[in-house]
């Protein structure tokens, strides 16, 4: 039987990409940031699993607005980092799971979850920035990846509940998939930012360490926040943080918090990460 090992929450800020990618990470604005990845990495490497469900959002990148899943599977054998308008950054191609991937579907859609299914998409800082924080710069990444893309940038996007709730739809999958396989989950984006309009830039460390505490404590508190919540204490790009209650849904309810990071500023946001095991 699969077994789901652990799950962490992590921003997916662009800006971290490029400062690994143009070897920028020992300058003074990003020396803090990297050092802080150590215990994450730490974790990474002592408990990389076989396959990793990452739960990020495509900015439209792949998608076009005309074609926008809320939720969709990449059943593909791997994928290409996405060009987001400076070339595709220079990571490895992701390797797929198509046969966890295709299991994930049915077993979701049977559990009433309607998943979209895509073999073929480009993944892009959502997905490839994540990696970049837990695995540093290796020729190969060490896990397998199956991309889960929920849609938090066109109305009308997800409940937080409802992210929970595919969260344990996925923890049911993962218990009923018959090979011995060990798997983790990442929930990515956020946390408080946005990047246009009158707040730009707005930042709120009381209302992203309050979710950080709930993913430990009190995750349904988390899937209670409102749309509207989201958009007053977090900003409008506040909302990505429902992709954590993905993750969260899909560990015990009880969790050990095995570390946690909150930076601030990372580009105009403040940089979250978080790792769980099931307790
Ligand atoms: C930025 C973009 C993101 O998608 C995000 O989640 C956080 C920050 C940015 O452009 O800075
Ligand atoms: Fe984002």
């Amino acid at each position: 039987m699969a077994r789901l090992i652990g799950g962490m929450g992590t921003s997916h800020v662009p800006g971290v990409g490029a400062a690994l990618d143009n070897g920028k990470t020992a300058e003074p604005y990003w020396a803090e940031l990297f050092k802080g990845f150590a215990p994450l990495r730490a974790w990474h490497a002592e408990n990389t699993p076989d396959v990793t469900i990452i739960v990020f959002n495509d900015h439209a990148t792949s998608m076009a607005l005309n074609h926008y899943s809320t939720f969709m599977l990449g059943v593909a054998e791997s994928f290409r980092p996405a060009d987001e308008g400076w070339g595709p950054r220079k990571v490895p191609d992701v390797e797929g799971h198509p046969e966890l991937a295709w299991h994930l579907v049915e077993s979701l859609i049977l559990d009433e979850f309607d998943m979209a299914v895509t073999a073929d998409f480009d993944v892009d800082h959502g997905l490839t920035v994540p990696m970049s924080i837990a695995y540093d710069q290796p020729d190969v990444w060490p896990t397998k990846v199956i991309p889960l893309c929920v849609n938090v940038i066109q109305h009308p996007q997800p409940t937080a509940l409802r992210c929970y709730k595919l969260g344990q739809a996925i923890r049911r999958a993962i218990d009923s998939y018959p090979d011995d396989i060990t798997v983790g989950i990442w929930g990515t984006g956020g946390l408080s930012h946005q990047l246009g309009g009158e707040r730009a830039g707005v930042v709120n460390p009381e209302f992203d360490r309050m979710f950080l505490d709930n993913m430990v404590n009190d995750p349904m508190a988390n899937t209670r926040l409102t749309h509207t919540d989201f958009i007053r204490e977090a900003g409008s790009e506040g909302i990505e943080m429902i992709m954590w209650n993905v993750m969260r849904g899909a560990l015990n309810e009880k969790v050990r918090e095995v570390c946690r990071l909150y930076h601030i500023p990372v580009s105009a946001t403040a940089y979250g990460g978080i790792i769980l095991e099931n307790d």
